[in-house]
């Protein structure tokens, strides 16, 4: 059996900004989800069988990573709430993408080089070129075999088939790394560059530059809370409504350069470890929020109880319902205040751990080669 967790995250800046090209900052947070794997005689996750519908990060993955593969019983544990915004699902397709690979293994060639995987232009041959003879030696396995980098591709690849064909890697790179993460059209030579990601949908590319951004020590007494409202904000109808404002009014565009304007002006506070001037800038992020219908009166409710008691509160994704973040150095009057007016309230740190392996027993189950 192999188990694997990974962080949820949420965006401290430029959401909705980012799908009209400015940069987003996005956190990983401590509330988690762990995956485990372990062979079985039949696919099933939770004690039910494997539904595609309900499951397809999972679904996408098996037909990518296990196409032929011996069936899994899969379970799935952890607090993240589902359809918060709060990257639930990217957290699952990172956690389940390095269970498969632990139970797969990969190939290292003479020079160290990973010679299968996800660079293949076969997707359900992870295998394929490579001989029989080959395969075994300076074979990698468990968590050994895992890498960030592939896990973070696999579940944007996974994401963005599950939403139709987009999705930006934020949240991937997010869950798969941890700590904070910046995506932008361009290279910031101020950050910490990680990767270069593309995604082709009905003639569009579009294409991300991924940052780390390390944070400073000095934040490490600053915490998140993180206030629920309760309600499912859908991130494709909130995106779309967006859409069809700046098609009937063209001067909102300039909304989002502002926020563009306000995200980079917070990536300057995170790297001067000014809280304040992070809190003021997240303040002017969720005025320029509301300024595009984005939000909803139970997040204004949350997001002004808990600016009292914060260096500064917003929304975080998409809006419409799911959650709220306040910058404090004060969490638990903080959650006090969101609790009061009536949201759900949660603390984390600011940057919780990437992907973790939380138990690796027996992890090479499956040589492709054998069947
Ligand atoms: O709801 P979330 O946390 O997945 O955030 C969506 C962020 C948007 O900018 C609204 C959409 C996007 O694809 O970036």
């Amino acid at each position: 059996m192999v188990r694997v967790s990974a962080p949820g995250k949420c965006i401290l800046f430029g959401e909705h900004a980012v799908v009209y090209g400015h940069p987003a900052v996005a956190v990983a947070i401590d509330q988690r989800l762990t995956v485990s794997a372990e062979l079985s005689s039949q696919w099933d996750i939770d004690g039910k069988p494997l539904n595609a519908q309900k499951h397809p990060h999972v679904e996408a993955l098996k037909s990518r990573m296990w196409a032929h593969g011996p069936p899994l019983r899969v379970s799935i544990q952890g607090d993240i709430p589902a359809g918060s915004g709060l990257g639930s699902s990217a957290s699952l397709s990172a956690a389940s993408a390095s269970c498969l690979r632990m139970l797969r293994g990969r190939y290292v060639d003479a020079n160290g080089n990973w010679t299968e995987g996800w660079s293949s232009d076969e997707p359900n041959n992870v295998y394929f070129g490579h001989s029989k003879e080959s395969f075994g030696e300076n074979r990698l396995h468990g968590w050994d075999a895992v890498n960030e980098d592939e896990s973070a591709l696999l579940a944007h690849a996974v994401e963005a088939s599950a939403q139709g064909g987009m999705a930006s890697p934020i949240d991937s790179s997010t869950c798969s790394h941890g700590g904070c993460i910046v995506a932008f059209k361009e290279k910031l030579p101020e950050l910490d560059w990680l990767y270069t990601r593309k995604l082709k949908h009905e003639e569009m590319e579009r294409k991300w530059e991924l940052h780390r951004l390390v944070i400073p020590e000095k934040l490490n007494s600053i915490k998140l809370v993180i206030g629920h409202t309760g309600i499912h904000g859908s991130t494709a109808k909130q995106v779309e409504m967006v859409r069809g404002k700046i098609q009937q009014n063209p001067s909102l565009i300039q909304v989002m350069d502002a926020i563009g304007q306000i995200t980079k002006r917070g990536i300057e506070a995170f790297l001067s470890a000014d809280p304040v001037t992070l809190g003021q800038s997240m303040n002017e992020n969720h005025l320029l929020l509301q300024g595009l219908n984005v939000s909803c009166p139970e997040l204004d409710a949350l997001v002004e109880a808990a600016q009292l008691t914060s260096f500064g509160a917003k929304l975080t994704g998409a809006g419409g319902g799911g959650c709220m973040i306040a910058l404090t150095s004060d969490p638990v009057e903080t959650s006090r205040a969101i609790e009061l007016a009536g949201g759900r309230a949660f603390i984390s740190s600011l940057g919780g751990q990437g992907l973790r392996c939380e138990d690796d027993v027996g992890s090479l189950s499956w040589n492709p080669y054998e069947i």
